[in-house]
């Protein structure tokens, strides 16, 4: 359920027509909407009814300080993987104390970062890693609160550049060595142990991947009380799926009971750490058609987005659905066209879409574009990074400028050795 819907025969975002934020903001723009943030964040907290859950917004998904504070209004933490993003979540107004640091690669200056801020707790995800955390946290003199994120070897039986839960994966301590790393934590200055860590990849569109992961959590807290570790946190990590394509994921409730069903008896607090979820539905990214080209085998939508504005049709032959913001009059015929963008490489395509024939001009909506879209866009082919703009009932507000090309030049150095004379 999302809030972009066609009122007589054309898209608005809640209350604001596509057309009108396009004459505004020029296009290509990525909208989000508010009603639609909000609504799948109260959906998922309400299928936690019951349960002492903590919900940490995974803020890689979309990272823009507006969608950070419309979730943490609600009550919502977050999920951070690098101090970039700990500095959004704390300047977006979500307390310290509800904050999850979590990667696989954090530098010892992030460790003190997190630290000094005060965050709720820190993932670890190595030995090595542990004990530099020790060393960083001893000359601080703060005690570090952490979880170990323990790798159960569970297929979520997603895309292989999203799936983080098999020993293969550089994620997470692997299991056999999960009781040895927490008996190191326990001996270790500086290290405070709360809990046990797990995320198992990201579109996972099925309940039993995540109720083997959790499962396997729940015997391990048996035996880590029972060598005597404290154990009050379970952080059961994200990846719930979306339907980008006709997919059924498992509904919010259904992965809720699954959890109280797996988890529910430990006597832990039980925090999730959602990003697609939340956010993917809730934006769009529009587009105008610059020409149509007549292929040999079919007809090429050429629009103004292109691949480093939405990677993921790219990078993981993701499809996103695409309609025209202004409806083709009854009776137009869907056609199967190809929507590419205008970078140099073959790579550089929205895929192959049911639509009707749009012409020059046209406006196009790629939908379920609010996860994964404008955090990995790049300026390859120096096109600037897209703004970005927020809807909220009849509200419209740019919550990211466009970058210019001028912005990109402006922090670029000519050598003198090259200047000329
Ligand atoms: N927690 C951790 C530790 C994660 O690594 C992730 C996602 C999440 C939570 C949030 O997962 P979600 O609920 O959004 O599935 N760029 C890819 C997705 C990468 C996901 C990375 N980790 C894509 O566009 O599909």
């Amino acid at each position: 359920m999302d809030h972009f819907q066609y009122r007589s025969g054309e898209m608005f975002a809640e209350e604001v027509a596509l057309s009108r934020i396009a004459d505004d903001v020029g296009t290509p723009f990525y909208c989000y909407s508010t009603a639609t943030l909000e609504r799948h964040y109260r959906v998922f907290a309400e299928a936690l009814n019951g349960l002492d859950a903590g919900i940490c917004y995974a803020v890689k998904a979309n990272s823009n300080i507006a969608v950070i504070a419309t979730l943490a209004r609600l009550g919502a933490g977050a999920d951070v993987v690098s101090i970039g993003e700990m500095k959004r979540a704390l300047v977006a107004g979500v307390p310290a104390a509800k904050i999850l640091f979590s990667g696989v690669g954090k530098t010892q200056a992030e460790m003190a970062a997190a630290l000094k801020a005060g965050v709720l707790q820190i993932n670890v995800e190595s030995a090595p890693e542990l004990e530099t955390l020790s060393n960083v946290a001893s000359s601080l003199g703060i005690d570090a609160n952490v979880a170990i994120r323990v790798n159960p070897d569970v297929d979520a039986m997603t895309h292989e550049k999203i799936a983080t839960g098999k020993s293969e994966n550089k994620f997470g301590v692997g299991w056999p060595d999960v009781p040895g790393v927490y008996a190191r934590a326990a001996a270790l200055p500086g290290i405070r142990v709360t809990g046990v860590a797990v995320h198992i990849g990201s579109q996972i569109l099925s309940l039993d991947p995540f109720r083997k992961a959790y499962g396997k959590v729940v015997d391990l807290v048996g035996t880590l009380r029972a060598a005597g570790h404290g154990i009050e946190h379970l952080d059961l990590g994200g990846g719930l799926g979306i339907p980008y394509a006709g997919e059924q994921p498992p509904t919010p409730e259904e992965y809720g009971n699954m959890v109280k069903d797996v988890v529910g008896d430990l006597d832990c607090k039980i925090f999730f750490e959602p990003g697609r979820l939340i956010t993917g539905n809730a934006g769009v990214l529009v587009t105008r058609v610059i020409r149509v080209k007549k292929g040999t085998a079919r007809s090429f939508v050429i629009v103004d987005a292109a691949m480093n504005d939405l990677l993921r049709p790219t990078l993981y032959n993701a499809h996103h659905a695409i309609v025209p913001v202004i409806e083709a009059p009854d009776g137009a015929n869907n056609t199967e066209v190809e929507v590419v963008g205008p970078i140099c490489e073959t790579g550089d395509t929205f895929g192959k879409q049911m639509l009707p024939e749009p012409g020059e001009g046209d406006l196009l909506a790629i939908r379920t574009a609010g996860a994964y879209g404008a955090v990995m866009a790049s300026v390859y082919n120096t096109r600037p990074l897209v703004p970005e703009v927020m809807v909220n009932g009849a509200d419209v507000l740019v919550i990211r400028e466009r970058i210019t090309v001028d912005d990109m030049l402006a922090r670029e150095i000519l050598p003198d050795w090259l200047a000329s004379g």
